[in-house]
């Protein structure tokens, strides 16, 4: 039965692979995303490691000149999409969008590089990205964290990922949707109108968009100059987690510098993670920084933060959190917690299950030696495959397959899961 899933899994990889990236499913994502391609590498690393490094390459050929890396790149003209290139604006030879996305790279290269057979192609390769990888970082420090608080925002939902999280509910009312260009959705063509974020909310993301794009995509002003900027305690963790992962990498590599600049990063990012704890919750809170609050929302960001080196103090709470949301759902992880008034088990990230934040939070219990409650989100996720195939995510109550089908990161992640904990998931 497990070989037969990861069959399955690598079919799908192949029916989406455009040769030098993957497009996340065909018809919704007809291009290359950013945090898509790095975890979907990792499904690719367990039967082509050449194939695997090019995903990651390719995403990199297209880095901005000032670090950051977008989080579309547009190879090829396809209609299906809305906001496309005559949206954004870049003014790229390639054209790309101008935000960028939760950066995972670092974690993912520094896995493909431990486990590679081919020694000498995962050194040549991994050589080449480091120092582009760390480009990426020190932007996210200049550039979203001009006051050096150790944590960076986000300036735009579609960053973090989770883009209609209840967690952007509160900020979004300093986004105005006046003056916004008429919407032409194509995402409501190819999925479930119900799975997916409402009009109000495009309507707020193309008003920053269009905001950005009026000052020219410089990013020495974007942050500034943006109505919405929080500080989310997943998106965190990620830049965290992979700033740790880089500096063992450089320091195996022989790269000094990167890696002590990259550890600092970690030393001063790890306590300033600690001020978004809540006591209530017994998780992370995203911090408004426009107005100084956190933010009440028991979102799955909170509990992302288990992903970066935390405290076990947090760690062994982030578990106990976790097996208490199972008390209240039939499948780990909810992206809201089910007993919050805004939870709905089938609108994208405001309650469904996603199998990549459930890889990252469960390889994050493992390292903090919350294994028990890690296998049981990895036997979830499982469970979720073999009931409703490989769907973009989940209802956690029912496991209707929601948004996207055939879809390369859930089979990444499926691949990855059952390759590495096979026997238990
Ligand atoms: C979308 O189009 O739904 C994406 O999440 C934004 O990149």
């Amino acid at each position: 039965m497990t070989d037969v899933i990861i069959e399955q899994a690598t079919d799908i990889l192949r029916l989406n692979d455009r040769g030098s990236y993957t497009v996340p499913t065909s018809g919704l994502y007809p291009f290359q995303w950013n945090w898509d391609s790095a975890l979907s590498a990792l499904g690719f690393s367990h039967f082509d490691e050449s194939r695997a490094w090019t995903e990651i390459d390719t995403l990199f050929a297209h880095q901005w000149e000032d670090g950051m890396v977008p989080h579309i790149i547009f190879h090829e003209e396809d209609d299906g999409y809305f906001p496309g290139p005559d949206v954004w604006q870049t003014n790229r030879p390639i054209p790309t969008s101008g935000i960028t996305q939760p950066p995972v790279t670092g974690f993912a290269v520094k896995r493909m590089f431990d486990r590679a057979l081919d020694r000498a192609l995962a050194e040549e390769r991994a050589r080449a990205l480091l120092p582009r990888i760390h480009a990426w970082h020190e932007w996210f420090f200049r550039c979203r964290d001009p006051e050096a608080t150790g944590l960076v925002a986000i300036i735009h939902p579609w960053e973090s990922g989770r883009d209609n999280s209840v967690d952007w509910d509160q900020p979004f009312a300093a986004v105005p949707t006046e003056g916004v260009e008429p919407l032409r959705r194509r995402d409501i063509q190819h999925a479930d109108p119900s799975h997916r974020p409402t009009d109000d909310q495009y309507k707020r993301y193309i008003w920053l968009v269009q905001k950005f794009r009026s000052l020219g995509w410089d990013n020495a002003k974007l942050h500034d100059a943006s109505p919405f900027k929080v500080v989310d305690p997943g998106f965190n963790a990620i830049l965290l987690r992979s700033c740790a992962d880089l500096a063992d990498l450089a320091d195996t590599l022989g790269e000094a510098e990167i890696a002590e600049a990259s550890r600092n990063r970690v030393a001063v990012g790890i306590p300033a993670l600690d001020a978004l704890w809540s006591d209530t919750f017994g998780q992370f809170l995203c911090l408004d920084r426009c107005n100084g609050s956190l933010i009440q929302s028991p979102s799955i960001g909170g509990l992302l933060a288990a992903f970066a080196p935390i405290s076990q103090e947090r760690a062994v709470s982030l578990a106990k959190r976790i097996v208490d949301l199972s008390t209240r759902c039939g499948y780990l992880v909810p992206s809201h917690d089910p007993v919050a008034p805004e939870f709905d088990s089938l609108r994208y990230w405001r309650g469904p299950v996603w199998l990549i934040v459930n890889t990252m939070i469960a390889n994050g219990l493992d390292q903090a030696g919350q294994g028990d409650v890690a296998d049981q989100i990895r036997t979830d996720s499982v469970r979720l495959i073999r009931q409703s195939g490989f769907a973009e995510y989940y209802d956690p109550i029912s496991a209707e397959p929601c948004g996207g089908e055939h879809f390369t990161w859930t089979a990444a992640m499926v691949i990855e899961i059952l390759k590495l904990h096979g026997e238990k998931a």
